[in-house]
Formats: structure tokens, sequence, C-alpha cells
């Protein structure tokens, strides 16, 4: 298949995995890559050498186009994609910042890159900034997705930009993909359904949950790290969810987040300081991480937080990434030959 997206990457299948904490690992990335699409690895609770390692195994493990995911206001965030510029890798996904330096430097060894963005005013700074195509997040998706649902966002953002655009939020089988085509983007970004998938680091007892769960069974919340986020509904979440954390508290705990990363603590009281309307939301993430580790890592939904989308309810199966990506393109194709016929009665 030829879309913007397939064209501007050079993969033959218009499928991205996005990066996820603790589940966009090399392994997974090489598996989507393999596969035909284009695995991001997350950096989020990477250090600088961390991020340097997990760059080279992926080189080992797959000889085709891969990237990396930063998210700018979080600690450490600038360092790695730093790392992933001297590593000159292919495709850069930063998200919760600006980029223009990220741009400019990347188009000296010819990188590409993706701004993540949820609102059409960001779409348009990001392509005023170079970048070479937008990931569009909506409200159905996991963690941090936008105020609008993908069904209007995606051709609210592909009607003003003239880059390509991959539709993030909700999309997880053919019929999704035939959507966000249908929608104007060039693609689709893939999290809770490749979170599903076999190679996925995701605990076992998670994935057996996301399969069980349905629709509605998650909840979008400002409570949780500070950001609307979307995570499952259990009564942990409930409950970690209700009100916003204590900020003394939730303070303490950004420093595990810091040390995660191998930030220097001073590196972090100066960030907090010069960016004093932050404080409280980067506390907060930091705070987070700890209930996501919980559920991610360890599968324990009684005293962790799930980040999932509102996509579990039509993932039903625990398959492998070829297996899924291939049955993603069939689909697509017979859903696409029958909308053609339904035009030719
Ligand atoms: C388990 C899980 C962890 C995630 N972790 C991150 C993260 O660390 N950083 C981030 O920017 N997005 C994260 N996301 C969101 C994805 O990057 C993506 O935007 C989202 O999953 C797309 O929506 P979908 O789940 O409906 O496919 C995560 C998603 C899942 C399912």
């Amino acid at each position: 298949m030829k879309t913007s997206i397939t064209e501007l990457f050079g993969i033959e299948k218009p499928i991205v995995l996005p990066g996820m904490s603790w589940i966009s690992v090399p392994e997974l990335v090489a598996a989507v890559s393999n596969a035909g699409g284009l695995g991001i690895l997350a950096t989020g609770p990477l250090s600088k050498e961390q991020t340097r390692q997990a760059i080279r195994k992926i080189r080992e493990l797959t000889d085709k186009p891969f990237g990396i995911g930063v998210t700018l206001m979080m600690p450490g965030a600038k360092e790695n994609a730093k790392v992933a510029l001297e590593e000159q890798v292919p495709v850069i996904n930063f998200s919760l910042g600006k980029g223009d330096w990220i741009v400019k430097a990347a188009k000296q060894y010819g990188g590409k890159v993706i701004a993540t963005v949820v609102t059409q005013k960001h779409a348009l700074a990001a392509q005023k900034s170079g970048v070479d195509a937008l990931l569009v997040t909506g409200h159905e998706a996991a963690a941090h997705g936008g105020e609008v649902t993908s069904l209007c966002l995606v051709p609210s953002i592909t009607d003003i930009v003239n880059i390509p655009v991959i539709a993030a939020g909700g999309f997880a089988d053919g019929r999704g993909l035939i959507a966000a085509l249908s929608l104007g983007a060039g693609g689709v970004a893939m999290g809770s359904r490749f979170a599903t998938s076999k190679e996925s680091p995701l605990h076992q007892h998670v994935k057996n949950t996301v399969v069980e769960k349905d629709v509605e069974q998650t909840i979008y919340s400002k409570n949780f790290d500070g950001l609307y986020a979307r995570v499952m509904k259990t009564p942990m979440a409930e409950k970690a969810t209700r009100r916003p954390m204590n900020f003394v508290m939730a303070t303490v705990k950004s420093f595990k987040a810091a040390k995660m990363v191998d930030m220097p603590l001073w590196k972090l009281l100066l960030g907090l300081l010069s960016q004093f309307d932050k404080i409280k939301m980067l506390s907060l993430f930091g705070a987070a991480t700890e209930k996501l580790e919980a559920a991610t890592i360890h599968g324990d939904l009684e005293h962790g937080v799930q980040f999932i989308g509102q996509s579990q309810g039509v993932i039903r199966n625990i398959e492998s990434v070829q297996t899924l990506m291939d049955n993603i393109m069939v689909e697509a194709k017979d859903i696409a030959s029958r909308n053609r016929h339904y035009f030719e009665q």
C-alpha cells in the first residue's frame, strides 16, 4: 500500500507503533518495523546512556526505518533527543514542547521529524517549525489524547495543513485504518492494540484484562498525572482520579521520576524554578510513575493504574505483531472493495 506516510518514511504499511513507556522497547519497535510498519522507541523512563543502548539494540534487530519518541517537558527528554540526533535515528517524534532545534539538527543528516499534536493551533505551529508529519491524537486514545474525538479532530487538522498526518486514538484494526485514510490521514498509530500484542512487555494479566473490558471502561481525567489522560477503569483508578494529588506529596514523588532518568536533583529544581507554572504538572507526572509501573510492569491492577484507550473494547485477542498487521491490511482491503461496491449498485 502507498500513502503519504509510507512514502515519507519508506515503509510498506501505514501503521505506526507510538512511544509507550515500558512498552515500546527495542524488541517491540523492531517487530513492528520488521513487519513493515514504523516502530517508535519510548524514552520516557530511559537515561541518556540507556537511550543510546536501546537505539543500538534496535539496529541489531532490524535494518528497517524506526523512530524514537521524546516528551519534551519531561526531565531528561532533551538529553535523550540529543542522543537520538547523535545516533542519526531516522525518525524523531516529539510532543509537549518546542522541537524547532530537533527539526534543524535532523535535517542535516536526512532524519524525519514527527510532532504529536491534539489541537489545530499546535498543528499549525508544528508545521511552521518545519516538521515532516503530524501525529494527531484524538479523545479515544490511551494516555494524553485531546479533548476532541479522532473522527472530528483528524479531518479538522488535515483540512488546514499540507504535511502528512498519522491518526491516533481509537484505531485498532482494518476498519480503523480505512476510517483514518477516509479522514485524510496517511496512516494510523496504534497504542492500545500493539500494547496487547504477543511481543509487548505489558504484563500478561493486564493484556487478558484488556481483552475482557469494554469500550466504556476507561476514565479520562486530569487528576491522575496533571494532564488529561485516559486510563483503564478499575477501583484504584477511580480512587486515584477522584481529586488531584496533594502537591507536597506529588513534588516528593516527582524526584523518583528524575532519578529514573539519572537527572541530577539540582537540575530538576532549577527546571522547576524557571518554569513555575509547570511545577504542579511535572510533579503530578512524576507521582504517576509509581502507579503506572505497578500496573504495566507488575500486572498489579489493584494498586496500579494502567494507560489504555477506548479501543480496548474492540481488542478481543492477543496476536503476534506480524499476524496483527497482516490481518489489518487484509481487512482494510476487503472493506475498501466493499465500499467501492456500494457505489456500483
Ligand atoms: C500502555 C500505554 C502506555 C503509554 N505510554 C505513553 C507514554 O509514555 N508517552 C506518550 O506520549 N504516550 C503514551 N501512550 C499513548 C500512545 O503513545 C498513543 O498516543 C495512544 O495509545 C494512541 O491511542 P490508542 O491507544 O487508542 O491507540 C501510551 C499508551 C498505552 C496504551
